[in-house]
């Protein structure tokens, strides 16, 4: 199987100025959340409202996916449909990242950059879509199949969505927080899959990245309990081979020391009463 190779990037494409843009925006770094994991129920509502756009914005990409068609075409959807929603696309200029989306093909586990390298029959294409609209992000993934995917990474790209949606599952208040991983790593354990421990899940609201870090494997001396009104992701990513990672030279795309195939599936929620609401819902 050959590996991806860095491709050349299209210049960079802007947003309308009166779009309003995360503070962190072409800044070394996000100034710190200081603020709770807990939202109101106003912020809930305008992160419902903003994480439509960034799901949506993925269906929309990702109805272009071909063999021959370049990452970068995708990117160039998925941006002009979130500016003509009103939205900034909340990794443009994230720490320096140069599009609007990620795009990770095969073994590219995560935070790959679109570029003009032309999709091929039987790749493996997580798009991952963060949205800012009114003073807050909605961050969710999906993974798809160019053309006719292997079985094997059919199988990957399938169970690693249910690992989500059990991990989902397993979220109610007064619970630890430490449930997630544990179902998600067992879901995994089952077909041999590695679970990625280098890049978690985090909470979501004001800030792309508050802080609060939700693993996807457990960890016992994690006493977080979960709380009502808290917002995070919960974003897998399973392996079909050895989850041990690097980063490419371009300080961004991740991708499995062995080359192997990576499939990941991400979703902002609440926690609501008796368990949780989806936030990057159509
Ligand atoms: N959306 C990714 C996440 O799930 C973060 C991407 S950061 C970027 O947390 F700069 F690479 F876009
Ligand atoms: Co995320
Ligand atoms: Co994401």
């Amino acid at each position: 199987m050959s590996r991806i190779k860095p491709y050349p990037q299209s210049p960079r494409r802007l947003v309308p100025a009166a779009i309003p843009r995360p503070e962190y925006v072409d800044r070394p770094v996000p100034r710190p959340y200081r603020g709770s994991d807990v939202q109101t129920p106003e912020t809930i509502a305008t992160m419902r409202e903003t994480g439509r756009i960034a799901h949506l914005a993925i269906l929309e990409g990702a109805k272009h996916i071909a063999p021959g068609v370049t990452t970068d075409a995708i990117d160039a959807v998925i941006h002009e449909f979130i500016c003509d929603h009103g939205g900034y696309p909340s990794s443009l200029g994230y720490r320096g990242f140069p599009k609007a989306c990620c795009t990770s093909v095969n073994e590219v586990i995560c935070h790959g950059i679109p570029d003009l390298r032309p999709l091929e029959d039987g790749d493996l294409v997580k798009i991952d879509v963060t949205v800012f609209k009114d003073g807050v992000h909605g961050d969710n993934c999906m993974t798809f199949g160019c053309g006719t995917l292997d079985q094997a990474s059919a199988d990957l790209m399938t169970r690693t969505k249910e690992a989500m949606d059990r991990g989902i599952k397993a979220v109610k208040p007064g619970r630890q927080l430490n449930v997630i991983g544990r179902v998600i790593e067992a879901y995994a354990r089952r077909f041999g899959y590695g679970v990625v421990r280098d890049y978690t899940g985090h909470g979501v609201n004001s800030a792309f990245h508050s802080g609060l870090v939700v693993l996807h494997y457990d960890q016992p001396g994690v006493t977080t309990i979960i709380e009502e009104g808290m917002t995070f992701t919960i974003e897998p990513m399973l392996t079909l081979g050895d989850y041990h990672s690097h980063v490419w030279d371009d300080d961004w795309t991740v991708v499995t020391n062995d080359g192997s195939r990576c499939a990941q599936w991400e979703q902002t929620l609440v926690v609501t009463r008796d368990g949780t609401e989806i936030l990057t819902a159509p």
